[in-house]
C-alpha cells in the first residue's frame, strides 16, 4: 500500500476546521491523507486548533515552502479569496485535490474539476458538472443537469433544483433554493433562505422569496 499523500487545507476560519474532520472522515472511508496542517493570513484561535489536533503552518506564504506537488484545498468561503489562493497554490507548485464526504450520495454521472469539497450529507444526482474550486456545503441537494462553475460556493442546506447554473464565483446563502432551470449571474449572492424564480444577473446580492435584487457587488469576476 503507498503512504497516505501529504496535504495542507489553506483557510483556517471556520470552514477551514470542518474540512479537516472532512479529511479524517474521508481517510476513515478509504482515501488516507497525511494533513500536514492549515495555513492562513489570518490567525488561528491555538486553542481550538489544539482541541482539533491539527498544525498551524503558518501565512499562505509558506506555501512555497513545501514539496512541490502537496496536495491542497482552499477551504475559504469568499469566492474571489478562494480563487486567489488558488492561483497563489497552483504557482507554488502544489495540486488540488477534490474531498467528498463518505456521507454524501453522488450518482454516477457527476464530474468534479480539481479543488471540490463535498461536505457531509449532500446528494447530487446526474449529469452534473462542478467546477474548480466548487463548495457544497453540509446537507445540501443538487438536481439533475445542474453546471456550478468554478468558484461557486454553496452554504448549508442550499437546494440547487434541475436544469439550474450557477455561474462564476457566485454563492448560495444557507438553505436558499431555485427553481429548476434559472441561471445565476457570475460573482452574485443570493441570501439566506431566498427562492430564486427568474434568472439574476452577474454580480448582485439578492434576498427574499422570491428573491429580489438589493444591490450590487461589482463585476461579478
Ligand atoms: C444576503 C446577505 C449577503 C446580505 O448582506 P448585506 O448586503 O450585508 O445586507 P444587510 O445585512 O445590510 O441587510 C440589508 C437588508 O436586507 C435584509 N436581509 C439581509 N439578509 C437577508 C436575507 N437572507 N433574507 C431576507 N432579507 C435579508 C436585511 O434585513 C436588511 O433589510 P432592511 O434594509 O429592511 O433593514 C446576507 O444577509 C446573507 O443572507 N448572507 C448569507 C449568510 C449565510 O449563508 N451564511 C452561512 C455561512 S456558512
Amino acid at each position: 500500500m503507498s503512504a497516505p499523500r501529504p496535504l495542507v487545507v489553506i483557510g483556517a476560519g471556520g470552514f477551514g476546521r470542518e474540512v479537516v474532520d472532512l479529511v479524517r472522515d474521508v481517510g476513515r472511508a478509504g482515501t488516507a491523507y497525511d494533513l500536514l496542517g492549515l495555513l492562513g493570513d489570518v490567525g488561528p484561535d491555538a486553542g481550538v486548533l489544539d482541541r482539533l489536533g491539527v498544525a498551524w503552518l503558518g501565512p499562505v506564504a509558506a506555501l512555497a515552502d513545501l514539496p512541490r506537488g502537496t496536495a491542497y484545498v482552499v477551504a475559504v468561503a469568499d469566492a474571489r479569496a478562494r480563487e486567489r489562493l488558488a492561483a497563489q497554490a497552483d504557482a507554488d507548485g502544489l495540486e488540488a485535490v477534490t474531498l467528498v464526504h463518505p456521507s454524501a450520495v453522488v450518482g454516477t454521472d457527476v464530474r468534479m474539476s480539481p479543488g471540490v469539497v463535498v461536505a457531509a450529507h449532500c446528494s447530487l444526482t446526474s449529469n452534473i458538472a462542478l467546477g474548480a474550486h466548487v463548495h457544497v456545503d453540509r446537507a445540501c441537494t443538487v438536481g439533475h443537469d445542474a453546471v456550478l462553475e468554478d468558484f461557486v460556493r454553496l452554504n448549508p442546506g442550499a437546494v440547487v433544483s434541475g436544469r439550474v447554473t450557477i455561474r462564476r464565483g457566485a454563492t448560495l446563502g444557507t438553505g436558499a433554493v431555485t427553481r429548476q432551470g434559472v441561471d445565476i449571474g457570475a460573482g452574485s449572492f443570493v441570501g439566506a433562505g431566498a427562492a430564486v424564480v427568474t434568472d439574476l444577473p452577474p454580480g448582485v446580492v439578492a434576498v427574499g422569496v422570491p428573491a429580489r435584487v438589493t444591490r450590487d457587488v461589482g463585476d461579478g469576476g
